[in-house]
């Protein structure tokens, strides 16, 4: 039934139009210079996330498992975080928990990049309906991940029509999780984004990093109206939630120290440049790397290689050398172009 529904997932997202709203990011703009000061050619995208090394400031966003189709992406998806040394995320675990045949369609990430960065992931929302500590542990094990990301999605849960609606007490069950769990625990949203007020519950639980997973890319109200009532949920919430710049801007205000990384709608290097500008680690993404990964090989090869070279030119135009560089660069809101 899960399996279904995660099937159902991939073939709307490929199928239809399911972007949504704005992301925030082009209401800021980052200094062009005229004197980079550095040679293209020597543009360094390595950093690292959580103490891990990584050769680009990039995140495969948690997508896909628990099917063969899944099987096949993630495998592909796993090459291409093996072959340019990013972060991946494999897609909901819980129906290898509820059906361990299926825990090799996720196992194939880690036999395929087995040095790579990957992140186990599982709904928060499960710790209310029977999952706890053994089983993220479980989640972590299965593919030797550095990480676990637990999702929070309050409103694709209430779009479901078998969602699982009682978020009440997670709090205190993900502040137990934290202190307990031998690897870190990511906090993430699938695309409504996190507020200020979130981010300080995360960080006093004692979460290791957020994703903000804002508004503006892939509408999980979208997705689910193509499978049940699209009057409900394609129309009302379609636009709903916090977009990513505006999440990012307000977490990190919240909490400055906290690794984060910012995913929903980005799609270009500018996008990932003005993340890491605005205080995120890492930029995920995950309807453009599904599509690609859905045709080839050679296809997530072709994304990925245009993607980080798109990255590298933004850089230079900056006069940003290396990530940490990236940090220290002036992106201002566009506010000037308001004044009358
Ligand atoms: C087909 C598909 C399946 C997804 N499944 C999961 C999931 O299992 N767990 C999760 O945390 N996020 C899941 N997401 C959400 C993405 O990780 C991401 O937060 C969201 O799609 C926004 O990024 P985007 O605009 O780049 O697509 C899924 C996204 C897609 C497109």
């Amino acid at each position: 039934m899960i399996g279904a529904r995660k099937d159902d997932h991939l073939r709307i997202c490929l199928e239809q139009d399911v972007q949504s709203g704005t992301t925030g990011f082009e209401a800021y703009t980052l200094e062009s210079t005229a004197l980079p000061e550095c040679d293209l050619h020597e543009i360094d995208l390595s950093t690292t996330f959580l103490g891990q090394a990584l050769k680009a400031p990039l995140l495969i966003s948690s997508m896909t498992g628990g099917s063969s189709w899944g099987a096949t992406l993630n495998m592909r998806l796993a090459h291409a975080a093996h072959t340019h040394g990013i972060a991946m995320g494999v897609g909901s675990q819980r129906i290898a928990l509820e059906c361990a045949k299926l825990e090799d369609t996720f196992k194939i990430a880690r036999k395929i990049a087995p040095h790579s960065v990957l992140f186990a992931n599982l709904g928060a929302v499960q710790l209310n309906y029977g999952r706890g500590i053994e089983d993220c542990l479980h989640c972590v094990d299965m593919i030797e991940a550095q990480a676990l990301i637990l999702h929070f999605n309050a409103l694709q849960e209430a779009l479901q029509p078998e969602g699982n609606t009682n978020f009440k007490g997670l709090l205190k069950k993900l502040e137990t999780l934290c202190g307990k769990l031998s690897a870190p625990v990511i906090a993430k949203e699938v695309g409504s984004g996190f507020s200020a007020k979130d981010a300080r519950r995360l960080v006093d639980a004692g979460v290791a990093a957020i994703d903000v997973a804002g508004a503006g890319g892939t509408s999980w109200s979208i997705v689910e109206g193509y499978r049940s009532s699209p009057i409900a949920v394609g129309t009302v919430f379609r636009t709903w939630g916090i977009p990513t710049a505006r999440s990012l801007a307000l977490v990190h205000a919240e909490a400055p120290d906290m690794p984060l990384i910012a995913s929903g709608g980005i799609r270009s290097g500018k996008d990932i440049a003005k993340s890491l500008a605005l205080g995120a680690s890492l930029a995920g993404i995950a309807l453009p790397f599904l599509q690609a990964a859905a045709v080839s090989d050679e296809a997530l090869e072709q994304y990925l290689e245009s993607l980080l070279k798109n990255l590298k030119i933004v850089m230079f135009c900056i006069g940003a050398q290396s990530i940490s560089d990236l940090a220290q660069i002036t992106c201002s809101r566009n506010d000037f172009l308001y004044i009358k």
